[in-house]
């Protein structure tokens, strides 16, 4: 009898002899080939397409343009003969699991659905929006007749450097008018197409094509649950900067209300970390200046990458091959415009890996020289998979790898290490170096969930066109508690003064990166004897890990895989979890946040914010005469 009921549902004894149908084994078989045939024409395409866009991000020309989307197009072509192929295969019945993961992700097709007409708008949109941005110009404050600014490096060194409110309200504000304005209805019709590309994909919208990458039916909520998991960590010190800016700036930072953004010294209120000499816990404590010691020891752009490299080859990682040397761009030509934003690109034929920055020398580039090269380094792993795996376990991981590796690096023991700090190893030290890590991670959480809260939103139309912009600073209100210097309107287009949204870069993979480089550091550190939970002479926010083999391998381990596994299978290589968890981010910061809730409490500080007294208005002319 319990035969017969094996026939029908296949129980686990008879699965192999009894369900196995010889027409789709042969259908297996056949796949097999097909598989090599496609990753190897994959290969090629892919090295054409980094080649194109190389050309033209590190020199913004006409032809290169013209070049790049001539190439995506042809190979937007390719792609769908290639899907046409790929979905006469019963694939989901396949027992081999690998060859029904690598059919699963051939099975979608994305951008290239279009028609060429659409699909080549789409592009060139895109195209046009990026150059738009890498080429925008604005006028100095002090000399209105000089007009060359650029934001790299112009821009964000005054926003860095300047405490004159009013200079860094004109910079905020001619930034947001030379970029925003000038996209926005090139970014509504870049959204139509997409949507359209979407639905033709059989997704509901944009955001779910983007989410499939994470291949987990909840994303949504687990990324809810994790910020909920962080925000009273945000909170703590959000209203500990308020109360101290208000030293700074008076009154025109509101005690209970948000903060405001030209004042954090960063042009997107992303990171406050150019506001740690005015805030720090322990002012009278001689604070790590790694930009000083930097250009006292007379680094260059070169000797910043190699001292990342040093790093990952202590680890027993691999060193940058020598095309990285010659052909990368790690500092801003002078003869040419290029995208100054940094990037790691693969050239997908085993020897190219290259980087453009635009460096400079100072602690910041220093730790983006890290992430850029933790690309790299995963690029170099993961080199021997077939083309359709050489990626990250999902998006996030790719963003981690260098972030983790820079987190050694930006203890103060590493740095004595390296030359670039001296001075005493106390508590208090200790405590604003920490503060000085919080500001620069913990203050991001909330921008990088609104960047793609916000994309979601408009993808689903729930943030029609005409609101685009007074629903943006809602959310950066609700999540950030930042506000605008002045009012703005629907005249003005704020999210496009960011790169990634013009860029149409999603943006969720810098918050998941943020949370699991936590989990992978906690993680490294129990391996290389660094950490040990529950010792307070070493904690996790001081550890590290460089020259530790075995948190090395267990790294490069996982590196290897690429994207060949489930993103859950690659973390446990490392961490032994399955899952995305915010405990590894709060171990890290447990001290600093019991410093602030106690320092928070002592003077009184109101947590949270009441609403903004700025105003969002459909059109600049139905505002108020304003009173400044
Ligand atoms: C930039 O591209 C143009 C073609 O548009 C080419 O003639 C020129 O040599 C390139 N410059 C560099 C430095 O590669
Ligand atoms: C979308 O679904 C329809 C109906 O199931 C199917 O015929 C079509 O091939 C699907 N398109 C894509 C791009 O998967
Ligand atoms: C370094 O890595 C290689 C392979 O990647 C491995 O064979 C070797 O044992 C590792 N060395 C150490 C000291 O762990
Ligand atoms: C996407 O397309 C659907 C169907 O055409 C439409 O209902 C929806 O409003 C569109 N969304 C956006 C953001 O344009
Ligand atoms: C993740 O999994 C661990 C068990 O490995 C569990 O203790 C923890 O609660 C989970 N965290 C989340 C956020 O699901």
């Amino acid at each position: 009898m319990w035969i017969w009921k094996c026939v029908s549902v296949c129980c686990l004894l008879w699965t192999v002899a009894l369900c196995a149908d010889p027409e789709l084994e042969e259908e297996e078989l056949r796949a097999r080939t097909f598989l090599q045939h496609i990753n190897g024409v994959r290969l090629e395409e892919y090295q054409r397409l980094a080649n194109a866009e190389w050309n033209y991000q590190t020199n913004l020309t006409e032809p290169n343009k013209k070049h790049l989307l001539d190439t995506e197009t042809v190979i937007a072509e390719s792609l769908k003969k290639q899907w046409d192929e790929v979905i006469k295969f019963k694939w989901q019945g396949f027992r081999d699991n690998d060859i029904k993961r690598q059919f699963k992700m051939l099975s979608i097709l994305g951008p290239a659905i279009l028609s060429e007409e659409k699909f080549q708008r789409n592009s060139k949109l895109v195209s046009e929006m990026q150059e738009l941005y890498s080429t925008a110009k604005v006028c100095d404050y002090k000399d209105s007749k000089k007009c060359d600014l650029a934001l790299n490096p112009d821009l964000e060194s005054i926003i860095r450097t300047s405490k004159d409110p009013e200079e860094l309200k004109h910079i905020w504000v001619e930034w947001r008018k030379a970029v925003g304005q000038n996209v926005r209805q090139m970014y509504k019709e870049h959204i139509e197409l997409d949507n359209e590309s979407a639905r033709l994909n059989n997704f509901t919208d944009t955001s779910e094509y983007w989410l499939s990458d994470y291949d987990t039916a909840d994303i949504k909520d687990q990324i809810e649950m994790l910020w909920k998991q962080m925000k009273p960590l945000y909170l703590q010190i959000h209203a500990y900067v308020r109360h101290q800016m208000r030293k700074t700036y008076g009154d025109l930072v509101p005690e209970k209300g948000p903060i405001p953004a030209h004042l954090t010294g960063n042009m997107w209120a992303q990171s406050w970390e150019h506001f740690f000499d005015q805030s720090k816990p322990y002012p009278n404590k001689k604070s790590l200046s790694i930009t000083e010691e930097m250009i006292k020891q007379n680094y260059d752009y070169l000797k910043i990458f190699k001292t990342a490299e040093e790093f990952f080859v202590s680890l027993n990682l691999t060193a940058m091959p020598p095309q990285f040397w010659e052909e990368s761009m790690l500092q801003k030509p002078t003869d040419r415009e290029v995208v100054c934003h940094a990037s790691a690109m693969d050239f997908f034929d085993g020897k190219n890996f290259r980087i453009k920055q635009c460096t400079q020398v100072k602690e910041e580039d220093l730790f983006v020289a890290h992430h850029e090269m933790g690309h790299i380094e995963y690029f170099l792993q993961y080199a021997h998979q077939p083309a359709i795996y050489r990626g990250g376990a999902n998006e996030g991981f790719h963003e981690a790898i260098g972030d983790v590796i820079a987190l050694s690096v930006r203890t103060s023991k590493h740095l004595k290490k390296i030359g670039l700090a001296s001075g005493e190893d106390d508590p208090e030290s200790d405590l604003n170096n920490l503060y000085f890590n919080g500001l620069s991670k913990i203050t991001f959480l909330p921008f990088a969930y609104v960047m793609d809260l916000w994309r979601w939103g408009v993808f689903s139309n729930d943030i029609p066109s005409q609101d685009y912009n007074c629903k943006w600073w809602k959310l950066v209100e609700d999540y950030q508690g930042i506000e605008p210097p002045l009012d703005r309107s629907e005249d003005d287009f704020d999210p496009a003064s960011k790169y990634h949204i013009v860029a149409n870069v999603p943006y969720i993979r810098y918050f998941v990166s943020y949370v699991i480089q936590f989990q992978f550091h906690r993680a490294l550190c129990i391996k290389a004897g660094e950490y040990v939970p529950n010792d307070p002479s070493k904690p996790l926010h001081e550890c590290d890990i460089y020259q530790s083999t075995e948190a090395g391998n267990v790294l490069g381990k996982m590196l290897q895989m690429g994207a060949s596994r489930p993103w859950q299978d690659a973390m446990e290589v490392v961490t032994g979890q399955r899952n995305m968890d915010a405990s590894g981010i709060l171990d890290y910061f447990k001290p600093l946040q019991d410093w602030l809730e106690a320092e928070n409490k002592k003077n009184g500080v109101f947590i949270g914010w009441e609403p903004s007294k700025r105003v969002c208005s459909s059109s600049r002319n139905d505002n108020k005469p304003s009173e400044e």
